[in-house]
């Protein structure tokens, strides 16, 4: 299964199925579900994902989206390029691409769906079609965050998600209750 061939892969980079350390993590299984959950619905449509790692988010909405539907994942990494095109080779919906994320996926737009887990985030919403998904991920509940934690009162990611008046936008807490999702619909 794909998801399991990606979730082998990340081991064997180093790259672990949880927010730790400080290098970068792999697509936890809860952001996996909910991705896939959106992805399903992209009928004849177009995904793309900004920071591929290994494959493994990849990997979770490529199981789930129509057969109609293509996607397109870009990482700067050669490594893990090569990696993610090892495990989603025979997967002909499933493009791996080696570049700067923002770059090459505005080659590609408007985007159904785009999972932003790596590179600039500033204009993303430049790459979604009307009616298309924007998902943000590594973000911590404001309840899980340390008592004296900065992002408890101004978070960057947060201010940049609901302050953009093309998005209708919320926070998903994920089942683990120690990280969540910022997710939009672009309305304009
Ligand atoms: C958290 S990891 C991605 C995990 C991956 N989405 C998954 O499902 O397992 C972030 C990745 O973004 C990549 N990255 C950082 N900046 C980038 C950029 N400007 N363009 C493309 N990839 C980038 C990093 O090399 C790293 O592999």
């Amino acid at each position: 299964m794909l998801v399991v061939r990606a979730q082998v892969a990340a081991a064997e980079v180093g790259m672990p199925l949880a927010r730790e350390g400080t290098g970068p993590s792999a697509c936890l299984p809860g952001v996996g579900r909910f991705l896939a959950v959106l992805a399903a619905g992209c009928l004849g449509g177009r995904i793309g994902e900004m920071g591929t790692g290994v494959g493994v988010g990849a990997a979770w909405m490529a199981s789930a989206m129509p057969a109609d539907c293509r996607l397109v994942t870009v990482e700067l990494d050669p490594g893990r390029v090569a990696a993610a095109r090892r495990v989603s080779a025979g997967e002909a919906r499933v493009e791996v691409v080696q570049g700067d994320a923002f770059d090459e996926l505005a080659l590609r737009a408007p985007f159904d769906l785009v999972f932003v887990d790596g590179g600039p985030s500033d204009r993303v919403v430049e790459l979604l079609r009307i009616g298309g998904r924007l998902v943000f991920d590594d973000v911590t509940p404001v309840e899980a965050l340390p008592a004296d934690s900065p992002y408890r009162e101004n978070d960057p990611k947060r201010e940049f998600f609901f302050g953009d008046s093309r998005l209708v936008a919320t926070e998903v807490v994920l089942p683990d209750l120690r990280n969540s999702l910022l997710v939009g619909t672009r309305v304009g």
